[in-house]
């Protein structure tokens, strides 16, 4: 983090030097992707859709506010921002953007009067929507939605990170080429990965969360070609999973089981948590079943780089033979959380006490109700934040059309110390199969303090 802040306050006094010019030249914007005739008609409810699968209402409604008036405070490492009132008023919100405008906020981080916009509003993926996509959601936004008046704070930033102009420094390193290969020709020869990388690269701005930031806090790939593209990043604390490699979800599930994770939120082995679970439930399980499929053969391809495996594959068995050490492995927790053993371990003790009614003594919990621990991408993430998180403050399913019922975890942040948190975290990322980095107190005391400090930024 401090190396980091460090960059960007050296590309802060880069900007100082070109001061002028900065302010004084207006910001280039990008051309459409392709020319429409200008009495292009979406199909009926194509902009709603749109919308959902880019997740405009998950950042631009407040809680307890309004769809699209804004205000929902996001946390960024420079201090917080307030996503924009977007409904057509014309004081308050968007009401009187043109096509162009709108396309400029969408491409380019440009608002209508000129002034860049943070890069808490994701441009950097949206570059990437097609035209009839722009049109759909400009129409949507400019006809189906209500104009509600909702005047937004200013961000909360401090010098020099509040002066807008400087952020086009960032926007020269921070913006990919606009022009991409799927959608078009295709980067695949095949229709539905084209389809799926549209998704997943444009507007599902996967990468947003998925794909580490460099030092600049540019996204370390936006496409498929990229290597670093959707390996795995951070989001207000929380962990975003790898999506590539062969220990990742889209290889390590089936198909249908990554379906059922995006769509409703669990499936046997998981449940999603944190920001992915709003992704869930305002985005993901709008998608029809052939987007989906889509998704699902666009991630499965990435991350082989070759035909998908199989859904039902014989299991080759060399990984039988690691699954029948690992099931000894398994045991052998299992079998120790079972003795009433008063030389128990803290963290095994805390997890008897604290999580095995749920969770089970096995950490196999209950299919599509408690999510398995015992592997979870969660709990042995590279980063122990995620999993931290959950104890601290425990969370909620999302409720989805197909899986309406909200789940609750309860949180435990209040009951035990800091050196309780990380004896119990160090002993789940090492109990079962798993096999982790333990946790230190200081890591547990560092996310409390974090989170006291958001909580106050956002009363
Ligand atoms: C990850 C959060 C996030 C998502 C998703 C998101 N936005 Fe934003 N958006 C923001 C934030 C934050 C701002 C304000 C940024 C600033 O003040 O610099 C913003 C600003 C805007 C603005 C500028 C409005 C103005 O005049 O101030 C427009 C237009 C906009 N968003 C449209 C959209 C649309 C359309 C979508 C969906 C395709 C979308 N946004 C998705 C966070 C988001
Ligand atoms: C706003 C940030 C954000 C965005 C955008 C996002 N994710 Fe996630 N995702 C996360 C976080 C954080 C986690 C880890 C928490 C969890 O496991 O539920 C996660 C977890 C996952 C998981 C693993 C779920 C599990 O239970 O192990 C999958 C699969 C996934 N995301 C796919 C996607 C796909 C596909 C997209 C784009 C359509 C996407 N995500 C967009 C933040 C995000
Ligand atoms: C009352 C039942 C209950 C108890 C007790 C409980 N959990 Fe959970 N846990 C859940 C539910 C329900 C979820 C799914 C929540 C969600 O997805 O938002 C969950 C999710 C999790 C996850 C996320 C797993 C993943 O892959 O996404 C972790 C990690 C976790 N719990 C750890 C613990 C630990 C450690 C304890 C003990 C301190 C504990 N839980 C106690 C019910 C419980």
């Amino acid at each position: 983090m401090r190396t980091f802040l460090r960059v960007l306050l050296a590309l802060a006094i880069v900007a100082v030097i070109g001061l002028l010019l900065f302010i004084f030249i207006p910001p280039q914007t990008t051309e459409p992707h392709e020319d429409l005739a200008a009495g292009w008609q979406p199909e009926e409810g194509a902009g709603e859709y749109v919308m959902r699968l880019a997740d405009c209402a998950a950042c631009h409604t407040a809680e307890d506010g309004v769809q699209f008036a804004g205000g929902r405070p996001i946390n960024s490492p420079l201090g917080v921002i307030y996503s924009a009132n977007i409904t057509p008023d014309d004081e308050t919100g968007i009401g009187d953007y043109s096509l162009d405008e709108f396309r400029a906020a969408l491409y380019d981080g440009v608002r209508e009067d000129g002034a860049h916009l943070y890069p808490a509003m994701p441009y950097d993926n949206y570059r990437f929507l097609t035209e009839e996509d722009v049109r759909a959601l400009y129409l949507y936004f400019t006809t189906e939605v209500e104009p509600v008046s909702n005047p937004v704070p200013e961000p909360e930033l401090g010098f020099p990170f509040d002066q807008r102009w400087a952020l086009r420094a960032w926007k020269w390193v921070g913006l990919p080429e606009a022009e991409r290969d799927v959608g078009g020709p295709g980067r695949y020869d095949d229709e539905q990965l084209n389809r799926g990388a549209y998704i997943v690269e444009g507007p599902g701005h996967c990468s947003a969360c998925h794909s580490p930031r460099t030092q600049t806090f540019t996204q370390a790939g936006f496409t498929a070609e990229d290597p670093e593209f959707l390996t795995g990043g951070e989001i207000d604390g929380w962990t975003a999973p790898g999506l590539r490699g062969p220990d990742s979800p889209p290889q390590t599930w089936s198909g249908e089981e990554l379906a059922r994770v995006l769509g409703t939120g669990r499936n046997a082995h998981a449940s999603v948590v944190g920001e992915m679970a709003l992704v869930v439930e305002d985005s993901l399980q709008y998608l029809t079943a052939e987007d989906m499929q889509a998704v699902v053969a666009y991630l499965r391809h990435i991350g082989t780089d070759g035909p998908a495996p199989e859904d039902d594959a014989d299991v080759p068995d060399e990984a039988e033979q690691v699954r029948a050490v690992d099931e000894l492995v398994e045991n052998a927790t299992a079998a120790m959380l079972s003795t009433a053993d008063p030389d128990m371990p803290l963290g095994a003790r805390l997890y008897l006490d604290n999580c095995s009614a749920c969770h089970m003594v096995d950490g196999r919990g209950a299919d599509e109700v408690f999510p398995e621990l015992d592997g979870s991408f969660l709990v042995t993430a590279a980063e122990p934040t995620g999993l931290i998180h959950m104890i601290l403050e425990g969370d909620e399913l999302p409720s989805t059309e197909e899986r309406p019922m909200r789940l609750r975890m309860p949180g435990f942040g209040w009951r035990l110390s800091d050196a309780e948190v990380a004896e119990l975290a160090s002993f789940v990322r090492n109990a079962w199969s798993n096999d982790a980095g333990s946790v230190t107190a200081g890591m547990v005391a560092d996310l409390r303090e974090e989170h006291e400090g958001d909580q106050a930024a956002v009363e």
